[in-house]
């Protein structure tokens, strides 16, 4: 799988921390005027191009990255991603659009994404899920599904009664979440699904209707952004048609050169997700696949990532479902991404081993402050402090958000 594909193609433009755009001109410099490459550089006017070259570029990607805003790109033709099967995207958009003509498929977003059909695909990716991006009135439209076509997903039972699809319903996303969801509330979660029961309220749902939310909810990461917004960490959706949905837009974080500057600001915005995976209900999320490459950064959260990926977060019912009792021979089958179990006597893996904590500190803080970290960092020490147990280092780590990070 091309992950660099994949992540361009989920959230959209990356935000690269370089710092590599000047050495050209040094080594230029250095090469024609040798050893006294400084004095004559202020003195020559290729020199002094050179510099203030060189100035510029440092100030721009200073700025862009403080404030971790989108560069500008203002007018002039949208960027299509090199490389990318444009045929391929259109095909997938021409036959969901079919269908909602024929009144098979529904979905808020429809309406707009099939009105012209005039796209312009700026981006499209196929692997283990699809993704496309339309460029939209100057916005970019980010859709997503597990699988290209309608006809690939199942079918519910049509004959179904409107509370026996809304149980099933409920079993789907209990099934998935692991969160008990009960019987009697099954009106406000099928209100959070589909939200046009909100404005429709006592309508049954069409036919086009059921078969649509049907291909939704058979989709993990969908029941992950759409049921649970409230973990605050994972893209909103925007809006579905068909099996398709529409996720916000996020800015790609990346990190290439390490300004030092930089770091406190990013270890904010880490300990701001951190924070919230934690929070979220009663059961800390687990996230077991933490990587940079993962993390987006949305307009509305000053000081914190999202997940851009949502196919290996869970709920911890969930985890230790997929965990425990599953048969294994030594530790390394007993886990999923990051998290990590241990396989017990009786060969069978127990609940998760390892927390976010220690996934995040490995994977993410130790890489971005290496071996300068400094005592009176409450965030760092979390990491280092090898004198404590993860219990009482988390319960530290606690209190320090409460001071610093109560407004995440
Ligand atoms: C692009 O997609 C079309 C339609 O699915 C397919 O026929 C074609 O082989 C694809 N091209 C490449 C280069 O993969
Ligand atoms: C294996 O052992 C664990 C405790 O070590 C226990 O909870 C679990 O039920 C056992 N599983 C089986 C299949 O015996
Ligand atoms: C460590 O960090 C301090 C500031 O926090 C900085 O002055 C110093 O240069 C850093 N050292 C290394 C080896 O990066
Ligand atoms: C928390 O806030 C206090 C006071 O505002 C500050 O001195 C301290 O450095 C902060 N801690 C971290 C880890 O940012
Ligand atoms: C961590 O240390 C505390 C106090 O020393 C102890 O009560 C607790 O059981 C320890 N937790 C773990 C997971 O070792």
């Amino acid at each position: 799988m091309d992950t660099e594909d994949e992540e361009e193609a989920n959230g959209k433009m990356a935000m690269t921390m370089d710092d590599s755009s000047g050495d050209d001109c040094i080594d230029r410099c250095e090469e024609e005027c040798g050893s006294e490459a400084w004095r004559i550089a202020c003195c020559s006017r290729v020199g002094r191009i050179c510099i203030m070259t060189i100035f510029v570029i440092f100030m721009y990607l200073l700025l862009s990255a403080l404030q971790f805003s989108e560069p500008a790109k203002l007018g002039g033709e949208p960027e299509v991603r090199q490389g990318i099967n444009l045929t391929r995207a259109q095909e997938v958009l021409e036959s969901l659009c079919d269908a909602y003509d024929q009144g098979k498929v529904s979905g808020d977003s429809c309406n707009r994404l099939c009105f012209s059909r005039k796209w312009t695909i700026t981006d499209y990716y196929e692997g283990n899920k699809i993704a496309v991006i339309i460029k939209d009135g100057g916005q970019n439209a980010v859709y997503k599904s597990s699988k290209p076509f309608f006809s690939q997903f199942p079918q519910p039972d049509f004959s179904m009664s409107n509370d026996d699809f809304s149980n099933k319903v409920v079993d789907l996303i209990n099934d998935e979440l692991r969160l008990g969801w009960p019987k009697h509330y099954r009106r406000h979660l099928m209100e959070t699904l589909w939200p046009t029961l909100l404005r429709t309220k006592g309508e049954e749902m069409s036919r086009a209707d059921r078969h649509s939310l049907y291909s939704l909810i058979s989709q993990p990461e969908f029941i992950l952004f759409r049921v649970l917004p409230l973990t605050r960490v994972t893209p909103k959706i925007i809006g579905t048609c068909g099996h398709l949905y529409q996720t916000e837009s996020l800015v790609a974080f990346r990190m290439k050169g390490y300004y030092t500057n930089l770091k406190a600001k990013i270890l904010v915005h880490l300990m701001g997700t951190l924070k919230l995976l934690y929070e979220f209900l009663d059961e800390p999320l687990q996230w077991c696949d933490v990587r940079f490459d993962n993390l987006g950064l949305s307009a509305d959260y000053p000081k914190r990532f999202v997940l851009m990926d949502g196919d290996m977060v869970y709920t911890r019912s969930k985890l230790n479902s997929l965990l425990e009792g599953r048969p294994c021979q030594n530790d390394e089958d007993c886990r999923i991404g990051d998290c990590t179990s241990r396989c017990t006597a009786n060969l069978t893996c127990s609940q998760r081993s390892n927390g976010n904590l220690e996934v995040f500190c490995e994977k993410l803080v130790n890489k971005l402050f290496n071996n300068n970290w400094s005592k009176n960092n409450k965030y760092l020490t979390a990491c280092r402090d090898t004198g404590r147990n993860i219990t009482q280092r988390l319960n530290e780590l606690r209190l320090a958000w409460s001071w610093n990070l109560s407004d995440v």
